[in-house]
């Protein structure tokens, strides 16, 4: 008998907890796709007054509750949805990969000033790789989100970085995954070599871009010269 109860409390208190993460998942979902939004319309102003999009493409997720919870441990916080919304800021994640290293800080810049947009952290990779050699710009900007019972601020990270950041990044995950973790030091010390040679490679496609840029300029119109 003890063990049946035991029982039905075991499922009430696991019914509330996959309650919980629904609702949780609901808030993190809305607040990602307002910033995704957000971001889609930038990328569409900057084509209309440039005729070039920053935004080359992005990516979303939502962190699982298996990932949710192994952080929570790694980290030493209580496991629990609470503790998750509490001490994690990155259960709502958007990658936003761009053309050139500049369009990287205009992007951040478009978005983090808007007023409704919350800047509460911010973590430049680019001009401080990790040693490593990992390049991004993370942001952890909030945003409002409107519910029944009211307007909560709900935590989204930004990673920011260039078609030639990602490349290294989403390489160098998959080698780190395949390899336990465990990358010999001389690989790392590669890895973190192709890791410059890529910033060099950016370096020379902005003063690209840009040299094109001026010679356009000097020959045409500006757009924004017909613009309202
Ligand atoms: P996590 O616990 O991994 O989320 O790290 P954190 O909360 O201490 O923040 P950090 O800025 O170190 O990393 C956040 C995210 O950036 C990671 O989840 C990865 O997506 C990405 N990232 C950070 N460092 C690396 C790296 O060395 N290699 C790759 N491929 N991605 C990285
Ligand atoms: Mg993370």
């Amino acid at each position: 008998m003890a063990d049946e109860k035991q029982m039905h409390r075991m499922s009430a208190e696991f019914q509330r907890m996959v309650d919980d993460f629904f609702a949780i998942q609901c808030r993190y979902s809305a607040a990602m796709r307002e910033i995704q939004t957000k971001l889609e319309i930038l990328d569409d102003e900057f084509q209309m007054r440039h005729r070039r999009n920053p935004i080359h493409h992005m990516q979303s997720r939502l962190k699982s509750i298996q990932s949710m919870m192994e952080k929570l441990q790694r980290k030493q916080f209580a496991v629990s949805m609470e503790s998750a919304v509490e001490n994690l800021y990155d259960i709502a994640g958007i990658r936003v990969i761009c053309s050139y290293v500049q369009d990287v800080y205009t992007v951040a810049e478009l978005l983090t000033s808007q007023d409704d947009v919350k800047l509460v952290h911010k973590r430049d990779y680019i001009r401080h790789p990790k040693p490593n050699g990992y390049r991004s710009l993370h942001l952890i900007v909030e945003i409002p989100v409107f519910l029944q019972e009211g307007r909560i601020m709900v935590p989204v990270e930004v990673q920011i970085r260039t078609i030639a950041m990602d490349f290294w990044a989403s390489l160098e995950h998959s080698l780190r995954y395949k390899a336990d973790g465990a990358v010999p030091e001389e690989i790392c010390s590669e890895l973190q070599q192709v890791g410059e040679d890529i910033a060099a490679l950016d370096e020379k496609m902005q003063a690209i871009h840009d040299r094109i840029d001026a010679a356009v300029a000097r020959n045409l119109p500006k757009e924004k010269d017909f613009l309202p």
